[in-house]
């Protein structure tokens, strides 16, 4: 990979032209009402990104399936979806390419959206607060259910005017726990070696690929596991098979949140580059000729020129600084500023509660300055730690209650 700039573009393999190196991370908005359509708050909040100045954009993680959801208030892109709403959604985002993200959260959904979720193989629930259903495995026909709902919110979204979609295959969701070996102990075609593991994936983004226009792109957020850079230099080639455009390393799940710095115990972790996912995006911008992306952690110039300039990654992915100012993409790339300035939210107290609530604080901290955005609301930097861990762990529990009310109400549920 040859080294390049920030300000340079990038032409992905689908021909889509990104006029710089910087994107602008998925982060879930939770701000759908009861029938989980994108709506003028979503409209509002992607203007301000898609104005903000970063080459490319990612929503937030836009749900397949209406009954398994990463929260209460996601958007979901199935049959009953409102095109109108995902139409206005892509026009107000056009200023800049912005694919949709589009998952399913797997076991990691709160038990009052889905008390009864599903995974590669049955274990153990997510272990917080309880607030987590026992999954099960899912059957071959479910699975085959769970690619074509891929497939198919792909497929909407590109109709409706977006520039693509990612696949998301990182942070503990569904396509990555059937990546995991920790969590799919199957022994049918989608379990063991990592061709039967990968399965489910590569057949989304092959299928994907065989029914979105040429120049639509399909990134796929893949997870840099301790110990796994093989495997992901592996499956990096197999994505590249089956037609993919952008390969973007994070890591972390629910149980061990690297995505947002911390370790299971919620410390800090420590490592040489600002990103820990360095070494993952290195091992497979060398194995592939599809761009790496790099997320997580990247707060300075020169850790962000040093990536590219040194090829291990060819774009680098910003999250939680844009969540508070979209529009700092832009600065940095233009050179106005040199640092990506992240408030850290820091949640006091014993570590017990540091180790359950600390995810919850700096998420929730970051989620809720993304919805003052889309409400055309400056950022509350006041706002408390505390406070901020109950957006996930209450506020969307009783959303999900309301909502499956609601629900029931405009009799809407499949
Ligand atoms: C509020 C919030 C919501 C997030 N939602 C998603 C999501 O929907 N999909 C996803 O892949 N990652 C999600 N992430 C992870 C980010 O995409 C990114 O990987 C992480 O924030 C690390 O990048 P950063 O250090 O630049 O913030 C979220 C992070 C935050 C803070």
């Amino acid at each position: 990979m040859a080294a390049v700039a920030l300000n340079e573009p990038l032409e992905l393999p689908c021909g889509l032209v990104l006029e710089n190196r910087l994107c602008r991370a998925a982060m879930t908005e939770g701000i759908a009402g009861p029938r989980n359509d994108p709506n003028e708050h979503h409209f509002r909040l992607y203007r301000e990104n898609a104005r903000g100045g970063a080459g490319l954009i990612l929503t937030g993680n836009a749900m397949v399936d209406r009954r398994h959801l990463e929260r209460a208030r996601n958007v979901v892109v199935d049959a009953s979806t409102d095109v109108g709403a995902l139409r206005r959604w892509a026009e107000s985002a056009a200023a800049a390419p912005t694919l949709v993200q589009i998952s399913h959260p797997g076991r990691q959904t709160n038990r009052f959206v889905q008390p009864n979720p599903v995974a590669p193989s049955d274990g153990p629930a997510v272990p917080l607060a309880g607030l987590f259903g026992r999954p099960r495995a899912l059957t071959v026909a479910e699975i085959e259910e769970v690619r074509d709902r891929f497939i198919g919110a792909g497929e909407r979204v590109v109709t409706a005017g977006f520039a693509g979609v990612e696949i998301h295959a990182a942070h503990g969701y569904l396509l990555d726990s059937f990546l995991d070996p920790a969590h799919n102990r199957r022994t049918d075609a989608y379990g063991g070696p990592l061709e039967h593991r990968a399965r489910l994936l590569v057949e989304i983004v092959s299928g994907l690929r065989s029914v979105l226009p040429e120049r639509a792109a399909i990134a796929i957020k893949l997870d840099s596991r301790e110990g796994g850079d093989d495997e992901l230099s592996q499956l990096a080639g197999l994505l590249e098979r089956a037609g993919a455009d952008l390969l973007e390393i994070s890591g972390g799940s629910y149980e061990s949140p690297a995505m947002l710095g911390l370790d299971a115990e919620g410390r800090e972790i420590q490592t040489e580059h600002e990103s820990p996912f360095w070494n993952s995006a290195a091992a497979a911008s060398a194995a592939t000729a599809v761009p790496v992306m790099l997320t997580g952690g990247f707060r300075t110039r020169a850790e962000v020129d040093q990536a590219l300039s040194s090829g291990v990654c060819a774009m680098v992915g910003v999250g939680r600084p844009l969540a508070v100012w979209p529009d700092l993409a832009g600065r940095f790339v233009r050179g106005e500023v040199d640092v990506l300035e992240r408030p850290a939210p820091r949640l006091g107290g014993p570590a017990p509660v540091r180790k359950m609530l600390g995810a919850a604080a700096g998420s929730g901290w970051h989620r809720i300055q993304l919805a003052r955005t889309a409400d055309g609301k400056p950022p509350l930097m006041r706002l408390p730690a505390l406070l901020a861990a109950l957006d996930y762990t209450t506020v969307d529990s009783v959303q999900a209650l309301l909502a499956r009310r609601a629900r029931m109400k405009l009799a809407c549920d499949p």
